[in-house]
């Protein structure tokens, strides 16, 4: 079972967008796929138009009760092969504070990878307990990054917050790779972008660009995943092309997607 962790330490670089888009696109070729929302903003349920069902159904539950199983607070969403384990919006992120390794422990169920093939985790954009939590359960991290020059400082930041515990107590967890999110059209500003950031992070950890798409926003608001909302649109393309790459990187058979 491979667990990838969305993270950048900085808001608003599209890391729900990927979690979402990316899980549904993944679900529809077959994979079964389990997204985890750690992040209390919620809004990966939202974009699923899932509703939550009190504080004990959600993965915040995890760091208040000890006992609590993560299979409990997993649900079904309306697309096929994907479930969400969502995020209680009440919770106080300092409440997670004191163990990094709730998650994980939670998710050495031995049936949860019976279940589960791929498993998403959306964290939330703070160096906090959770993204700790996040990382100590993963094995592969993608970091969604807005592709402007300024943008590098957060996700060097980010690094040197990961390298240690990839060298340390989480020897599984693999950079998956950087990917550039709102991407611009304009073919020159891309072009000097993507030297500066092949030159910071290695060429082969760049993933294909999501280009900035209105539509990807809409389907968010309208809580259906983009390759639903709009099949044909620019978004949608974008996300197949990167569950290729993903699926090449993680050397996962690739089933093409179902329609729909
Ligand atoms: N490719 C895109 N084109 C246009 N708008 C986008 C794109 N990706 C994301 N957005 C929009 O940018 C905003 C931020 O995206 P999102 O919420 O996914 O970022 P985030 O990193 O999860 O934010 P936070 O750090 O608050 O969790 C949202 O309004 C989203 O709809
Ligand atoms: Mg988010």
């Amino acid at each position: 079972m491979h667990v990838i962790v969305i993270t950048n330490r900085k808001g608003g670089t599209a890391k729900t967008t990927v979690a979402v888009n990316l899980a549904a696109e993944l679900a529809a070729r077959q994979l079964r796929v389990l997204l985890i929302d750690l992040d209390s903003q919620g809004h990966c349920a939202v974009g699923l138009g899932v509703r939550v069902e009190g504080a004990s159904r959600t993965v915040h539950h995890l760091f208040r009760d000890p006992s609590a199983r993560l299979a409990d607070v997993i649900q079904e969403t309306t697309v096929s092969n994907l479930s969400i384990a969502p995020a209680d919006t009440l919770f106080n992120h300092g409440q997670g504070e004191g163990n990094d390794l709730r998650l994980k422990q939670a998710m050495a169920d031995a049936d949860l990878a019976l279940r589960f093939d791929i498993v998403i985790i959306d964290t939330p954009p703070s160096l906090d307990a959770l993204l700790m939590n996040a990382l100590h359960a993963g094995t592969r991290v993608m970091v969604p990054y807005v592709p402007h020059h300024l943008s590098f400082e957060g996700v060097r930041q980010l690094v040197r917050v990961l390298f240690p515990i990839m060298t340390g107590p989480n020897r599984a967890l693999k950079v998956l790779g950087f990917l550039p999110t709102m991407a611009s059209d304009s073919f020159r500003l891309h072009r000097s972008v993507n030297a500066a950031a092949a030159g910071d992070f290695g060429a082969d950890r760049l993933l294909p660009a999501i280009r900035n798409d209105i539509k990807l926003s809409e389907a968010m608001g309208a809580g259906r995943p983009i390759r639903q909302f709009a099949p044909s649109s620019r978004g949608a393309q974008d996300f197949a092309g990167l569950a290729d790459e993903v699926l090449r990187r993680l050397e996962m058979p690739q089933p093409s997607a179902a329609v729909g």
